[in-house]
C-alpha cells in the first residue's frame, strides 16, 4: 500500500478545504483528497453569495444579530461574533488576492436574502457565486508549490493511535489501490448530507462522509438533528430539485399557493424574506392544506431584463426545462440543503480527539444554532477553514508506527446493491424525518434503518459496503437526535412538540459507544 507523508491532510476540495489548504500551505506541506472532481461541491453551486456586513450603513453588529435571530437561541455567541468580524475580514483579503465580486458603477452590488436586515450579500456572475469563489481559490491553491491534490480519491478511515489521529486511508478510484497518508494535523472538509434526502438541492458528493468517518473514530456530533430544507427548489415530477436562489425572493419575487394566493404576509412581517424555517414550514403547510406537491414562485411583475442579467445562470437552466422565469409560474417545493450540526469543534476548528479537525459544513461550530442564516455558510467555510489550519499548525510532529489497515476492495458488482439501499433510505428520510417530524415516525424509522444495518457483514471489506454502513449510521444519528430534541426549533419540526421549549436551550452530542449529552448553550 502506497504510504505518504505531509504537515497537514484536508479532506474534501469545496469552499472550506479550499481555504484550509490555502492558509495550510502557509505553514508546511499540505495534502488535499478529494473524493470528487475538485470542482465538485456544494461549495460549487452556490448561487446567492457570501455574506459580509461591508456596506457603510451595515455592520457586524447587525449582521450578528440577524444571525442569532435566525439561529432561535442555539447560536453560539463567540462563534458567532468571530464568523461575522473575521468573516469581513477573510472577504477583504479575498479581494485584495484577485477575487472580483459584482459590481456596479465601481461599488459591490449587494444582495438581499430571507432574515438580513440589511443587503450584504457579494455575488459573482451575478448568481454564480459559488462556481467563481471555489474555481478563483482553486487556482490560487493550484498555484502553492507545497499543495498536492488528490481528486477521485475518498477518504475511508481515520488512522487512530494513542488516541491520536495520525492521518487517514483513502482509495484511490483511478487505481483502484487503497493508500496511507499520515500528517500532524488531518482536517474534514467534507461538506454536508443533504443527498441522503430523496428531494435535495445538493450534488451527488453530499452524502455525510467525514460525519460518519469522525463517528466511527470517536469525535463528538452535535445537534444532528437540524436539517435545513430550502424553500424554493425547482419542482418537477422524477426530476433533481434544482434551487432557485432566496436572492430571487430578494429582488422581489412572490410565493404563491396552489390557488395563487400570497400567503406569506399573514406569516411573518418580512413576507417572502422571512428566515428560511419558516418560509419552508409555511409552505409544506399550504402544500398539505391545499394537497399540491409545490406552490409557485412569481416573477412576473419584476423587470424581466433585470432578471435575466442578474440570475442567467437559473434563467437558462429554467429554461432548459422549458419555464421562462420572467413570465412563468414556476413549481416549486420544499428540498433538504444544509446540514446545520455536524462535528463538535471548539472556536479553531478543533475536535475532541487530538489531531482531527474539521471545518465548513460537516462541522458545528456553534455558529449556525437550529437555523442557519442565508449566505452565512461559505463565510463560515473562510473563516473557520483559516482557524483550524493555523490552530493545526501549532501541532508538533508525529512519529506514527501505523501498520495499515487492511485494504478496501471496490467490486463494481456491489454498486447496484448499494444504489438501492441509498435511494431507500432517502425515501425513508424525506417521507419521516423531512420538515414535519413525530414521535412515532422517528421509532419507526431508527428500528428500520437498525435492520438494514444488521444486514451488512459484520467486517465490511468493501467500499460499497462501507458507503452503506455510513449513510445507515448517519439517518440514525439524525433520527435518534431528532427523537430526543421533544421540541420545535428552527430546521427540528415536531407535530408531537409543536413549540419551542426553553429546556431545549441545549445541544444534543452523541458519540460512539456513549449515552447522549445534553450541553446547554454558553451565556
Ligand atoms: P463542500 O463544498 O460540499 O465540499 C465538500 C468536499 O468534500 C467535496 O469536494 C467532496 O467531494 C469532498 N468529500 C466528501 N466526502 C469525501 C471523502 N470521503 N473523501 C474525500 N473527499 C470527500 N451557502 C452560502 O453561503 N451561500 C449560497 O449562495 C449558497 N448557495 C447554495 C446553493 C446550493 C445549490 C447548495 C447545495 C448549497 C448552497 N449553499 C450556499 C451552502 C454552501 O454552498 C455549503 O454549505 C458550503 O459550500 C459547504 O462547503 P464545504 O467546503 O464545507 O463543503
Ligand atoms: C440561495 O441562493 O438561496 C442559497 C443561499 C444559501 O443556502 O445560503
Amino acid at each position: 500500500m502506497q504510504v505518504l507523508n505531509f504537515d497537514t491532510i484536508v479532506i474534501g476540495s469545496g469552499l472550506a478545504g479550499l481555504a484550509a489548504a490555502y492558509h495550510a500551505s502557509k505553514h508546511g506541506t499540505v495534502a488535499i483528497l478529494s473524493k470528487s472532481q475538485l470542482d465538485t461541491s456544494n461549495s460549487y453551486y452556490a448561487q446567492g453569495g457570501i455574506a459580509g456586513a461591508i456596506a457603510e450603513e451595515d455592520s457586524p453588529e447587525l449582521h450578528y444579530h440577524d444571525t442569532v435571530v435566525a439561529g432561535r437561541g442555539l447560536c453560539e455567541k463567540e462563534a458567532v461574533q468571530l464568523l461575522v468580524n473575521e468573516g469581513r475580514d477573510r472577504i477583504l483579503e479575498l479581494i485584495e488576492l484577485g477575487m472580483q465580486f459584482d459590481k456596479k458603477d465601481g461599488d459591490y452590488v449587494l444582495g438581499l436574502e430571507g432574515g438580513h436586515s440589511k443587503r450584504r450579500i457579494l455575488h459573482a456572475g451575478g448568481d454564480a457565486t459559488g462556481k467563481a469563489l471555489t474555481c478563483f481559490l482553486l487556482q490560487v491553491v493550484q498555484e502553492q508549490p507545497n499543495i498536492t491534490s488528490f481528486e477521485y480519491t475518498a477518504v475511508t478511515r481515520l488512522l487512530m493511535e494513542d488516541g491520536q489521529c495520525t492521518g487517514v486511508q483513502a482509495i484511490d478510484f483511478i487505481t483502484g489501490k487503497s493508500m496511507l497518508v499520515t500528517a500532524k494535523a488531518s482536517i474534514l472538509a467534507t461538506g454536508g448530507l443533504s443527498r441522503l434526502f430523496s428531494r435535495t438541492t445538493n450534488p451527488h458528493t453530499a452524502t455525510g462522509d467525514g460525519i460518519a468517518l469522525a463517528y466511527e473514530a470517536g469525535a463528538e456530533l452535535a445537534d444532528m438533528e437540524f436539517i435545513q430544507f430550502h424553500p424554493s427548489a425547482l419542482y418537477l415530477k422524477d426530476k433533481d430539485a434544482f434551487l432557485i436562489s432566496e436572492a430571487v425572493r430578494g429582488e422581489g419575487a412572490w410565493l404563491l399557493n396552489a390557488n395563487g394566493e400570497r400567503f406569506m404576509k399573514e406569516v411573518h412581517p418580512l413576507a417572502e424574506l422571512a428566515p428560511r424555517d419558516i418560509v419552508a414550514f409555511s409552505i409544506y403547510r399550504q402544500m398539505q392544506k391545499l394537497k399540491s406537491p409545490h406552490i409557485y414562485l412569481s416573477l412576473k411583475h419584476l423587470n424581466p431584463e433585470k432578471i435575466k442579467t442578474r440570475f442567467s445562470t437559473i434563467y437558462n437552466k429554467l429554461k432548459e426545462y422549458g419555464y421562462d422565469m420572467t413570465s412563468d409560474l414556476l413549481p416549486i417545493a420544499p428540498a433538504a440543503h444544509y446540514m446545520v450540526g455536524g462535528i463538535r469543534t471548539d472556536l479553531n476548528g478543533e475536535t475532541n480527539i487530538p489531531g482531527l479537525f474539521a471545518c465548513g459544513e460537516v462541522a458545528s461550530t456553534g455558529v449556525m444554532g437550529s437555523n442557519r442564516l442565508a449566505s452565512n455558510s461559505l463565510l463560515e467555510c473562510l473563516v473557520f477553514g483559516k482557524r483550524a489550519s493555523e490552530q493545526a499548525a501549532k501541532r508538533k510532529p508525529l512519529s506514527p508506527k501505523q501498520t495499515a489497515p487492511a485494504a478496501l476492495s471496490n467490486d463494481p458488482r456491489n454498486e447496484e446493491a448499494f444504489l438501492l439501499l441509498k435511494n431507500k433510505v432517502a425515501d425513508l428520510m424525506s417521507e419521516k424525518v423531512g420538515i414535519v417530524r413525530n414521535g412515532k415516525q422517528l421509532e419507526e424509522t431508527i428500528i428500520q434503518l437498525e435492520a438494514l444495518l444488521k444486514q451488512l457483514p459484520a467486517e465490511i471489506t468493501d467500499y460499497n459496503e462501507l458507503k452503506a454502513k455510513q449513510i445507515i449510521q448517519i439517518c440514525l444519528l439524525i433520527s435518534r437526535s431528532a427523537l430526543l430534541r421533544e421540541e420545535s426549533r428552527g430546521g427540528h419540526i415536531r407535530e408531537d412538540f409543536q413549540h419551542e421549549s426553553p429546556d431545549f436551550r441545549l445541544h444534543i452530542i452523541q458519540q460512539k459507544n456513549k449515552e447522549p449529552l445534553f450541553i446547554p448553550i454558553q451565556k
